[in-house]
Parts: C-alpha cells; structure tokens; sequence
C-alpha cells in the first residue's frame, strides 16, 4: 500500500533534526562556504568550460585519481579527442591505451560506450536529465549529479568521499558516514542555494579537499568551526 498522503494542517515544515539542519545553520553554512570559494576556490581547468562533454571527461578521470594527476591527462585526452563525437568514431582500445597510466581501466572503457551511446540515442548531445544520464551504463548517480550541476547549472547533489565527509562532520558527527549515505544525499540536496548548484558543489569538494581534510583538517580556521559538531572546542550537545 502507498502512503498517504499527510492532511495534517498542524505539521508544517519537518522539525530541525541532524539530519536535517535548522534554516540558519544551513544559511550560515553556505554563506560561509560560498566566501571561502570566492576566497581560496582552486582554479582548475574543467572550471573553465561548460562543455558536457568536457566536464564529463573530468569527472570520470576524478572518480579514482587525485587532481594533479587528473590535470596534465585531461588535456592530453582531450588533445586528442576534442568531441564527444571524436571519441564516439574511436576504437575502446585506443581509448584504454589514451588513458594511460590513469588506471581502473574500466573507465575508458566505459567513457567511450558513453559516447557511443550518446551519438545513438541523443544525436552527440549529452543529456541534462537525471533518468536519461543514469540510464547510461557508467553513469551512477554522482556522475549525473556532477554533469547536471557541472553542465547546466542544476541544483543536483553531488556526494563523493570528501563531500559525505563534510557534511558527516558538520551536521551529524555521530557514526559511520558510509552508513548514513542516504541522509548525506538528502542534506546535500537540501542545503543548496536555489540557482547556486555549480558554485555550491565545486565549494563543498573544494572545501573537504583543501580544508575538512580526511587526516589533518585544519580545524582552527575553518569558518564551520562555531557550529560544526566535529570541532573540538565545541561543547558536546546532550
Ligand atoms: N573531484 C571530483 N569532481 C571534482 C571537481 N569538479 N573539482 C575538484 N575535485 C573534484
């Protein structure tokens, strides 16, 4: 049986839980994010364009290797296979052997049957909606969200490692962040700033990578600090 739907004229707005942050905490969160961007944001290239096909690229390179390594590749990659369509036209081992030495050599593999089926189903075009992007195999939900946000400025949740890391340390600093994936992926949906996807997404994996770092997260300067339930000058709620 489905659930009803809620009558109840008395519930109003979900009550401030750890799951889901009172309004000025989520503001002041994102304010403060968004500074620190302005501030300290890194420019890497893949900020520079609003080619699906380009931030694509970018996104599956970033899935298991570091940015500095991803850098010098992605141009290299894309040097050589400027469109989507050129990428299409090719054979999946060129490709492997172009991704060198990135490694999970699935991904290559699997970037190119993207490709392939894009000029398919979609003409060349890369798709802008959630279920027509995670209908591609290889495309899961972090990188429809990335592609969404990236691409065409959604407000899509983007959640990778150092995301649920922040958002963990900030809002719930209780248990085991892979256990709590589905809550991080509803917060992270709901604290985006409406019309804000792409700043407020490139912010948190900038912030988590550069500052609430998984070994040494420099803590004394975070501007989270005064409400993060991490900190450790913070006094524990009961
Ligand atoms: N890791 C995954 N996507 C990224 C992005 N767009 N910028 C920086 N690091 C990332």
């Amino acid at each position: 049986m489905t659930r009803p739907a809620t009558t109840d004229k008395k519930a109003g707005p979900p009550r401030a839980s750890r799951a889901n942050p009172d309004p000025r905490t989520r503001r002041r969160f994102c304010t403060r994010l968004l500074k620190w961007y302005d501030r300290c944001g890194r420019d890497l290239p893949w900020r520079r364009t609003l080619d699906p096909y380009k931030i694509l690229v970018s996104e599956v390179m970033l899935q298991q290797t570091q940015v500095d390594r991803v850098i010098p590749k992605y141009h290299e990659f894309l040097g050589k296979y400027p469109t989507l369509k050129d990428l299409a036209a090719s054979k999946p081992d060129d490709v492997r052997n172009a991704w060198y030495p990135l490694g999970y050599n699935i991904r290559p593999y699997r970037l190119h049957s993207i490709a392939r089926e894009t000029v398919a189903r979609y003409g060349g075009e890369i798709p802008r909606e959630d279920e027509h992007l995670r209908a591609m195999k290889g495309i899961g939900r972090y990188t429809a969200g990335a592609v969404r946000a990236f691409a065409f400025n959604e407000d899509a949740p983007i959640v990778d490692t150092n995301v649920m890391r922040v958002l963990h340390r900030v809002f719930l600093g209780k248990g085991d962040p892979k256990k709590q994936s589905s809550t991080l992926w509803a917060m992270a949906e709901a604290l985006i700033p409406k019309g804000r996807g792409y700043d407020f997404n490139q912010a948190l994996m900038d912030f988590g990578a550069v500052v609430c770092t998984a070994r040494a997260p420099s803590c004394r300067t975070c501007p989270m600090k005064t409400f993060c339930r991490t900190y450790p000058g913070r006094p524990k709620r009961r």
